[in-house]
């Protein structure tokens, strides 16, 4: 007999997570199951079959990282078939625990193809939602979107514009329901229309500026851009008005932007990759330190990174070979960071100054403190990758990265073993810095080190807590 299950939303992934697990453990075969949405246009039971119990001795269902990953995304597409092609992989991988590694698999691409799409929706409201601006009955402000998405991503990506725009009040609109946000609480409400939100509005004229700023005309590939930003989404985004002036100045302002990386003037033009802040920070000249004819040295790490960790400045080891953290500090840096399982691989780790200030002394060269006005110079750079990693996570080793990311001198000891909020909704951890603890003997460098070892591990169980 057919097992029919109901779920309380289109993307109830705990829901299907439970269903799925019970109907493993009963033994029911993907296709004596059926799935679908309680309240969908067409279901005219409000409830789903009880589920059966699991058979005497049943296994725990097995289930891979790689698959809930995928299954997290994969089901907040529209697909119908959705539910069952997910509980039919499942099915199987019990079977055979690497289904999931054979690209070739159809009902594995099947899935890969959904997650896709579906990330790339996610993707697409978080650059293109445009608030307008409302003046609420009490006289407070709130800023309103209308978008329409095309997967039922809005309650996965609340989160994100919560971090971004914590301060604000806001209400995201959309066919399928709305989200609303007022500085503490999040709360959802009904599909709305697009008149239900407001028309332009002078936030538009700040939207428009806040574009032409971060155009990058170093980028320029009008056939990639229009399929980064389809033409869809511009009935909606007032700054798609800009774009053939952009283009036309586009020549012009590529050349002020090397030019505003290199100098002392602080440019609006930011970096819009990685690759980009790797390779301009070579030609910064905008602080002593950048004169003194050493290699400027780039951050490393996935720009998916949940954690950045922030050091001072290249030392001799990294200038040489051109990466971060590889000499003596970073080797005691590694070290605590596998005891406290946080995997390197997955963090970004760049400096808050990107060239290595030294005095000679013969043929060696002695680290030389960077002075605050330094750090800040170096901050456009930090600020930049920040923004492009977004990090929820920021380790500062020391003093001088506490400057780079703080704008201001405090003090780590004060500091470290709680978080400050950062203005963009990461959280930052101030420690001591690995190459202080090298300094320290005995006694002090096993008390410090323990200390050390606590703060990261305080890091550790955060990052944790924020990927679960
Ligand atoms: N010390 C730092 O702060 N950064 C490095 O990359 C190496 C040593």
């Amino acid at each position: 007999m057919t097992v029919a299950v109901a779920l309380d939303a289109p993307d109830d992934f705990e829901g299907w997570r439970d269903a799925a697990r019970r109907l493993l453990m009963a033994g029911v075969s993907p296709d004596m199951a059926s799935w679908r949405v309680k309240g969908d246009a067409g279901d005219l039971f409000a409830d789903g079959d009880a589920l059966p119990d699991p058979a005497p001795g049943a296994p725990v269902p097995r289930v891979s990282a790689k698959f809930l990953q995928l299954a997290k995304s994969a089901l907040l597409h529209t697909e119908i078939e959705r539910f069952s092609l997910l509980y039919g992989l499942l099915f199987r991988l019990q079977d055979n625990p690497r289904l999931m590694d054979d690209a070739t698999d159809p009902a594995v691409r099947r899935i890969e193809q959904l997650a896709r799409t579906v990330r790339r929706d996610i993707h697409k409201m978080r650059a293109f939602v445009r608030f307008r601006e409302v003046v609420e009955p009490d006289g407070s402000e709130r800023f309103v979107s209308w978008f329409e998405p095309e997967h039922h991503i809005l309650r996965a990506n609340a989160s994100f514009f919560v971090r971004r725009f914590t301060q604000m009040h806001w209400s995201i609109l959309t066919p399928q329901g709305a989200i609303h946000w007022d500085g503490t609480t999040l709360c959802e409400g009904p599909p709305a229309r697009k008149e239900d939100a407001p028309a332009g509005d002078p936030v538009e004229a700040l939207w428009g500026k806040y574009y032409a700023s971060i155009f990058n005309p170093a980028r320029l590939k009008v056939g990639a851009m229009l399929k980064e930003m389809p033409r869809k989404y511009w009935k909606n985004m007032p700054e798609a008005a800009l774009i053939p002036g952009l283009v036309a100045g586009a020549q012009a302002r590529e050349a002020r932007m090397i030019e505003a990386g290199a100098s002392a003037t602080p440019g609006e033009l930011q970096p819009e990759t990685l690759e980009v802040v790797a390779k301009a920070i070579q030609a910064c000249r905008r602080c002593p330190i950048g004169c003194n004819g050493t290699r400027a040295v780039a951050g490393e790490g996935p720009k998916s990174a949940v954690l950045m960790i922030v050091g001072e400045q290249p030392g001799d080891h990294e200038e040489q070979q051109g990466r971060p953290f590889i000499g003596p500090a970073g080797q005691l840096l590694r070290s605590h960071l596998n005891d406290t399982e946080i995997d390197l691989n997955g963090t970004y780790v760049t400096n808050a100054v990107k060239h290595f200030k030294f005095s000679p002394r013969g043929k060696a060269r002695l680290h030389q403190t960077p002075t605050a006005g330094e750090i800040d110079h170096c901050r456009w750079w930090l600020e930049s990758e920040r923004a492009l990693v977004r990090p929820r996570l920021v380790v500062a080793l020391g003093a001088s990265a506490a400057r780079g990311l703080l704008g201001k001198t405090v003090s780590v000891q004060k500091e470290r073993g709680q978080p400050r909020l950062l203005e963009d909704g990461s959280e930052l951890w101030i420690t001591t810095h690995p190459s202080y603890l090298l300094r320290l003997q005995d006694e002090a460098r096993s008390v410090e080190e323990q200390r050390f070892a606590d703060d990261l591990r305080r890091v550790s169980e955060r990052r944790t807590d924020l990927t679960r």
